[in-house]
């Protein structure tokens, strides 16, 4: 019989319903209890989604011995002390994207899990959609050689509301730590680490970043250069250039479910990895396979991968001055 994963979310905000919804339809994953700050907003949630275990505070979801795992979804400010909340208290964890506002957060949450002996990982979705997979497969073919140049964007126009997570600096506000850490992601996902970066930002009234242009530099003269914006729309797309041709993830790129390869000998071929859903079951698939072989971390997005992302993070915050403290 099919070992049932039992999954508590706390927060339930925007977020947190597009990954339930995802969550009610994944095979291996049961969801079981939620918390908010607010009783009643945890009971229209629990309604929503079938739930009786519903709480008025996050710590009674953090002791819910019928919770194996718990799923943080409030704004990044938060995310540091509820993760470490849930990991003190024995919980495996899956943190919402970025694992806290700098390297040094992230790396207390990952000593927490470590001295808990608990599973964590950052809720990086992108590394776990068909079509990430996908480019991974083809850039290790080396269908288009070697990487020389990758170009990504996450843009949206919106509206500034200094009190609004986007832009409030004491919930974490800023495109960088919001939608920026996406083409970073990228980035490291199939270059590593890199050897230093620029970045270049305007910053909202408040203090953080309201549109960044980052280029993170690798050995060879490789590059990859990162857009994050409030500002404008752009495409969403990511480019991934190499020696022999080049690879489109199209919009948008984070949860791609298209992807057109043009190699230099004249072959272009497009590849559709559709799915069904928000595009969050995968990762709560990734997650139910580590529980249920026992692993604190997932092999395929290690927490290194978060501490390196969250330091090539901290690199471009101190070029364009954003400070959380
Ligand atoms: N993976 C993705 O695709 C994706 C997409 C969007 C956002 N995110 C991430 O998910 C996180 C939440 O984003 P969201 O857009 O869902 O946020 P949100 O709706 O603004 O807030 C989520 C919840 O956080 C709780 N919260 C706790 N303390 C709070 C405070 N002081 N102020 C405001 N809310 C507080 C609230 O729940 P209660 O009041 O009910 O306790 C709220 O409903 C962010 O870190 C973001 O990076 C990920």
């Amino acid at each position: 019989m099919q070992v049932m994963v039992k999954w508590g979310i706390l927060g339930p905000g925007k977020i947190a319903h597009a990954f339930a919804e995802d969550l009610v339809r994944t095979q291996g994953a049961v969801l079981a209890a939620v918390a908010s700050r607010d009783y009643q907003k945890a009971l229209d949630f629990g309604a929503r989604y079938h739930l009786t275990r519903c709480y008025g505070s996050y710590d009674a979801l953090a002791f819910d011995s019928e919770v194996d795992v718990v799923y943080i979804a409030t704004p990044h400010a938060f995310h540091k002390a509820h993760t470490l909340m849930c990991l003190q208290a024995g919980k495996a964890v899956l943190c919402e994207k970025p694992m806290g506002l700098g390297r040094e957060e992230a790396e207390d949450m990952i000593q927490m899990a470590a001295t808990k002996k608990v599973f964590l990982m950052e809720a990086m979705w992108t590394r776990f959609i068909p079509a990430t997979k996908e480019l991974l497969s083809l850039i290790a073919r080396k269908e288009i050689g070697e990487i020389t140049r990758i170009s990504a964007d996450f843009g949206f126009k919106t509206n500034y509301l200094p009190e609004s997570r986007l832009f409030n600096k004491s919930l974490g506000g800023g495109s960088l730590l919001d939608i920026g850490i996406y083409p970073i992601y990228l980035s490291h996902l199939l270059l590593g680490k890199p050897l230093h970066c620029e970045a270049k930002a305007r910053m909202a009234p408040t203090g953080v970043d309201n549109h960044l242009e980052c280029t993170l530099y690798y050995p060879n003269s490789c590059r990859t250069e990162c857009i994050s914006s409030f500002e404008e729309d752009t495409p969403l797309e990511a480019v991934i250039e190499g020696t022999r041709g080049n690879i489109t993830l199209h919009r948008r790129f984070h949860h791609a479910q298209k992807l057109s390869i043009w190699k230099a000998d004249g072959e272009t071929r497009e590849l559709t990895r559709e799915y069904i859903g928000n595009g969050y079951s995968f990762e709560i698939e990734e997650v139910n396979r580590c529980l249920e072989n026992g692993w604190t971390e997932s092999p395929a997005h290690p927490l290194q991968t978060t501490l390196d992302v969250m330091e090539t993070i901290d690199r471009i915050k101190a070029q364009i001055g954003l400070d959380y403290t």
